[in-house]
């Protein structure tokens, strides 16, 4: 996993930062539609004494999928089982894990995209039915018996959409992406953590973070750490904007939230290869990152800003890329 502060992706330390996480929806700053059509969903199911339909929550790391699922255990007031795909190696890890809930619990699988084929499978009659069919006996004698299960809610979690299998899309009754949050969002959520961790800021400096956050939460809050500790060691715990550019620069965060990784890609793909369009596997082995990291963490934020665009033949820089790195842009002299 990447060590850089600005990736989405989750690291001990925010794990262990449970007392940010919003434990209701009311608590929960952004993503204003999807709030909406949830706070719905959970009503009508607990008016109905039914337990919630299933559902997909996807986007980009560091967005709150998790901390949703939380949110909506909370609100029906169910137990919440976690699980990520790719720990669930074999269907009986999953069958274990369907037999141990209660009517009305929540399943969390994280990475849904990556449960192994046969896993997914068991979890087809299980979504549709509350049913787990069992193989028992040995090869010619065997036969498959069907087991009730209590009725749940499957929360499938992921960064990779188009990577689930249609039919196991087709069983969420309820699909959400999640979006990068808008600027006076990352500024709520950078004064609600300054209030839980008793930090003294100015707005000035809750704007500077909101800038170079990415438009993700997940790194607000690491971002505000850091600069935290700064504060602390040079500024007798006060955060003011000074005090923060300072320890962004020194972080070797960028005016956009753009860090020395996202600068080795776009320095990549404008100097080595004109500005593409190149493959992204080149692009990856050039700044030694899986494709998968640079497909799900860096360039959807490099795609929001439109510093890149993706295009059949591959990756291309675009002008404001260029412009945003000091390069002179001759794209369109030749196209
Ligand atoms: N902390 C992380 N994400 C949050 C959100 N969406 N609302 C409030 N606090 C958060």
């Amino acid at each position: 996993m990447s060590e850089r502060i600005v990736s989405g992706e989750a690291r001990n330390e925010d794990v262990a930062q449970v007392d940010l996480r919003p434990q209701y929806l009311k608590e929960y700053i952004g993503q204003e539609h999807v709030k909406e059509m949830m706070d719905v969903f959970i009503k009508a199911a607990k008016n109905r004494k039914e337990a919630l339909d299933h559902v997909l929550l996807y986007g980009p790391p560091g967005l709150g999928k998790t901390t949703l699922a939380h949110i909506v255990a909370n609100e029906i007031d169910a137990q919440i089982k976690t699980a990520s795909g790719p720990a669930i190696e074999k269907s009986g890890d999953l069958a274990v894990l369907l037999t141990s809930l209660e009517p009305g619990d929540i399943l969390f699988i994280d990475e849904i995209h990556r449960l192994p084929r046969v896993v997914e499978e068991v979890l087809y009659p299980a979504m549709e039915d509350f049913a787990l069919d069992l193989i028992v006996g040995k090869e010619e004698t065997s036969k498959s018996i069907r087991v009730d299960l209590p009725p749940f809610t499957l929360i499938g979690a992921t960064t990779r959409f188009g990577d689930l299998t249609a039919p196991l899309r087709d069983r969420f009754g309820v699909v959400h992406k999640l979006e990068y949050y808008d600027q006076a969002a990352l500024r709520e959520i950078c004064g609600r953590t300054a209030r839980i961790y008793e930090t003294e800021i100015d707005e000035q400096a809750i704007e500077e973070i909101a800038k170079r956050s990415r438009g993700t939460p997940r790194i607000v809050n690491r971002l505000f750490r850091r600069i935290r500790d700064f504060a602390d060691v040079l500024n007798e715990g006060v955060i003011d904007l000074a005090i923060a550019q300072k320890a962004l620069d020194k972080l070797k965060i960028d005016s956009v939230g753009l860090d020395q990784k996202d600068y080795a890609y776009l320095e990549g793909l404008i100097d080595n290869y004109n500005g593409g369009p190149v493959g992204v596997e080149s692009l990856a082995s050039s700044i030694s990152e899986e494709v998968t990291t640079i497909e799900d963490v860096y360039e959807p934020y490099l795609l929001k800003l439109g510093f890149i665009h993706r295009t059949p033949r591959g990756r291309k820089a675009t002008e404001k890329a260029y412009k945003h790195l000091n390069r002179s842009y001759q794209g369109g002299l030749f196209e």
